[in-house]
């Protein structure tokens, strides 16, 4: 496939080291001592990463809005007042997160803009940059909530009344996030978008395995979480006879053994991972009198997703132990699949930008899961080293970024313009 001149020239307006240099000022807020960033949704950091945003986006002229959910989206417009082509990702981050993760795509998009304007290229259709709320889901559960309310996929009021560990709801914590930016208008526009394309570090090996600089990705495997609590009574460990307590801690590990063995799988496709296990009232002289622990279920088939999820209340109840069991579904994305004219323009940019290049899936969940349901679909991955991610470790080289912003550009230009 052969790029148009406009789509070849915004490629080649794309800036490497401003790119870098955005990547690392964004790094800047919520940095971490070991080099990552802790920056959860709604948070101060998070708020700190908007404004930064809005920011840059003010300095090129881009028109930015915000919708009810905090998602907020930066314009440029297009000759036509058709509906925009969609660029972005996220700025929220794991709380040992890693500098890449979320910031690559929103500060892909910008840089993407900023080269198209640099090339002097106008496009049909307008475009946007967005940067989603919570998509990681570490302090809100569900993940993808700005993008699920945006779709349609989760309902605003509920999310609003989603609270965090602390009791804190998304409608509180909204209200002080919103605050840093008090200029951006609420958005008026309700039309699907024309088209959907996020940059991403693949957040796993294959790419630098196979020596490849672009991902041209396919779909994204579904996930489905749960939150588990176990309610039990407190006691004394001196005193009470192990056959008279109700031991919420030991019928949660027994819990977390049953449902492994549940979700053995020898082809090693299924991802079963209990990332947070809460004890109280934590204390090393009392029979644990509650626990809280969150699953993270990963498939790229609903059919397995739909069996083995099935099993997850049965086998908690059968190990109660005489405790209270209470199964929470927190999260449910269905595995999503591509569409061929992103995918094509995405692999025809890279082949037309001689990248080495290979179709890929995506085992990480992302917005991009949502838009599906809405308009064309498509994501970019780039290398991030030893393919480690959700670590303040995850690396990624400013050639192999700046490469997949101009696939981004070039993609987005071509897109507009069909
Ligand atoms: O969990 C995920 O897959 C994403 O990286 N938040
Ligand atoms: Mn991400
Ligand atoms: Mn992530």
């Amino acid at each position: 496939m052969s790029l148009s001149d406009p789509a070849l020239a915004a490629a080649r307006a794309v800036d490497e080291p401003r790119l870098w240099r955005r990547l690392m000022d964004m790094a800047e807020i919520g940095a971490t001592a070991k080099g990552g960033v802790n920056r959860q949704a709604l948070s101060a950091e998070d708020a700190a990463a908007r404004r930064l945003m809005a920011t840059w986006a003010a300095e090129l002229g881009l028109q930015a809005s915000t919708d009810a959910i905090g998602n907020l989206f930066l314009r440029r417009p297009g000759r036509e007042a058709a509906a925009a082509v969609l660029t972005g990702s996220h700025l929220d981050s794991q709380p040992t997160g890693g500098k890449f993760d979320g910031a690559y795509g929103v500060l892909a998009g910008l840089e993407a803009l900023e080269a198209i304007a640099a090339a002097g290229i106008e496009t049909r259709r307008p475009l946007e940059v967005v940067a989603w709320t919570n998509e990681e889901g570490s302090r809100f559960q569900p993940g993808v909530m700005g993008s699920g309310v945006f779709s349609g996929h989760m309902k605003l009021d509920a999310m609003l009344d989603v609270t965090d560990g602390q009791g804190k709801n998304v409608r509180d914590a909204l209200e002080s996030f919103l605050a840093a930016t008090p200029e951006v208008a609420a958005r008026d526009a309700t039309a699907a978008p024309a088209a959907y394309i996020e940059a991403h570090i693949e957040q796993g090996p294959l790419l630098e395995r196979d020596g490849k600089t672009i991902g041209v990705v396919q779909g994204v495997q579904g996930l489905r979480w749960f939150a588990i609590e176990v309610i039990g009574e407190a006691a004394h460990a001196g005193t009470t006879p192990l056959a008279e307590r109700r031991d919420a801690l030991k019928a949660a590990a027994q819990m977390v053994g049953a449902l492994e063995a549940a979700m053995a799988d020898e082809s090693d496709r299924v991802r079963f991972t209990v990332g947070r296990f809460e004890v109280a009232p934590n204390s090393p002289n009392t029979v644990p009198a509650r626990v809280l622990f969150t699953i993270d279920f990963r498939h790229p088939e609903q059919a397995v997703i739909d069996a083995l999820c099935g099993r997850v209340e049965p086998v908690c109840q059968a190990n109660a132990r005489g405790c209270e069991v209470r199964v929470t579904q927190t999260s449910d994305e269905a595995p999503a699949l591509f569409h061929a004219p992103v995918v094509d323009t995405v692999r025809g940019a890279a082949q037309a930008l001689e990248l080495p290049h290979r179709d890929i899936m995506s085992g990480a969940g992302h917005d991009a899961m949502n838009l599906v349901a809405l308009c064309p679909t498509g994501m970019i991955f780039v290398p991030c080293a030893g393919g480690v991610s959700h670590n303040e470790a995850e690396a990624a080289t400013p050639a192999d970024l700046a490469a997949g912003t101009r696939v981004l550009a070039a993609a987005l230009v071509e897109l507009a313009n069909s």
